[in-house]
Parts: C-alpha cells; structure tokens; sequence
C-alpha cells in the first residue's frame, strides 16, 4: 500500500481510538461501543392527550395528539380519513385535511385525496413522552420577533 493510501487508514483508526476512550459523546448510544449494536428504548406508550400542539414554522406537518396503533392504510381502506376526511369531520369532529392534501403534484385539485398525501404517517406522527436525548435550543419565529420588538422599546427609553 502507498502511503498516500495509507493515510484514510491511519486517519480512521485514530478516530476509532478517540471514539473508544469516550472522545466521542452520542447520547443516543451511550457508552455503547461502535462496533456493537445497541438497544434503543421500546417505544409503545404514545401520548393520547387530544391537545393539539402549537406548530414551530409555517408548513410543519401538525403532530398527532391522539394514538394510531393498529390503525390500517393500505389500498384498500385508510383509517385516518374514516375520521379526518372533510366528509366525515361532521361525524368525527376531527379537523379536517388541509386543502392542500387534495391537490395533485401539477397542481390540480382533485375530488379525493392526492396519492401524495395517502400515507398520512410519512409527515405526521404521534408523540412519545420522552425526554429529548440531545440539547436543542431552537426557538420559532414568534419568539424570536417578541424578543426583538422588546429589546426595540427597550432602546427607546
Ligand atoms: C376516530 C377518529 C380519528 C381517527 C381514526 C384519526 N384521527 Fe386524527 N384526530 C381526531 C380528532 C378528533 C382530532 C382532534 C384532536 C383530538 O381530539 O385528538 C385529531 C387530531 C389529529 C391531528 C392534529 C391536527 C392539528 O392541527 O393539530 C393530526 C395530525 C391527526 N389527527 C392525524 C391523524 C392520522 C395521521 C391518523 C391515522 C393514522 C388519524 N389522525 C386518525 C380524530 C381521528
Ligand atoms: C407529504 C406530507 C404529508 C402527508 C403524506 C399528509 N400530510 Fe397532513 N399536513 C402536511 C402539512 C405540511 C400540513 C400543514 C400545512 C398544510 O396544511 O398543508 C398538514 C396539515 C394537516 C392537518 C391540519 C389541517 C389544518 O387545517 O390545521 C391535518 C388534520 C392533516 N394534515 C391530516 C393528514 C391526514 C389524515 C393525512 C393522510 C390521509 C395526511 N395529513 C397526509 C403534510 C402531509
């Protein structure tokens, strides 16, 4: 081997080495050493408290505040739009699909769901009680414009 070959090689198992003496902090894995799977907690208990929670950014697939185990979608019935269909809302009190979920991909709006929008649970899914496992100090663009309107009164004084 070359030693410009070599070099990735070296590169990689210094890496490894860092990992291995706790360099390397990844709170999903924990002390798990990286060759070696780990054993992510089961979920199973998702939150079912029917608030619906505030959403982060403009065109954020809403969570679901509701439990969906079990619930079937597959081509020949979809659960979800037995309730949240703007047919059924009447019955279920479910809020209704967005207009958006029946406009087709060249823009057309369709009688029926758009296939885009059929497999509910690519964009929205229900919530676990867990606590995150990683630091995120993200903040949506409300707070962010409260914040600068009161550092602006606050100049003026
Ligand atoms: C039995 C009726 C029913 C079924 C079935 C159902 N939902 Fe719901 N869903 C509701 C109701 C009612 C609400 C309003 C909040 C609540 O009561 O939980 C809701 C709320 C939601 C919301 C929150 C909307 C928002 O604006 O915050 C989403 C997203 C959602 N459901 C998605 C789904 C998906 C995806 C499925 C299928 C996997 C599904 N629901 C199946 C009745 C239903
Ligand atoms: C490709 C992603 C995607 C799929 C698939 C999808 N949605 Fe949505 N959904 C969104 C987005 C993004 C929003 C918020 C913006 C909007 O309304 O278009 C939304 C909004 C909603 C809302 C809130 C409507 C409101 O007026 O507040 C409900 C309820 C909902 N979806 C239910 C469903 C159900 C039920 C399905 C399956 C039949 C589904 N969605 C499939 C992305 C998706």
């Amino acid at each position: 081997m070359t030693p410009r070959k070599l070099l990735p090689l070296l590169g990689l198992l210094a890496g490894f080495a860092w990992a291995q003496s706790g360099g390397l902090v990844d709170p999903a894995r924990g002390p798990v050493p990286i060759p070696d799977p780990t054993e992510p907690p089961r979920l199973g208990n998702a939150v079912n408290d029917d608030v619906r929670r505030p959403r982060n950014y403009d065109m954020q697939p809403p969570t679901i505040p509701h439990r969906v185990d079990g619930y079937q979608i597959d081509k020949n019935f979809n659960k979800c739009l037995d309730c949240h269909a703007r047919t059924r809302t009447d019955f279920s009190q479910a809020i209704p699909v967005s207009p958006t979920h029946y406009i087709d991909r060249s823009g057309k709006v369709l009688p029926q769901i758009s296939t885009r929008r059929y497999f509910c649970m690519q964009c929205h899914v229900a919530q676990d009680p867990v606590q995150p496992l990683v630091g995120n100090d993200f903040e949506n663009a409300d707070t962010i414009a409260k914040r600068a309107a009161e550092a602006a009164q606050a100049n003026k004084k």
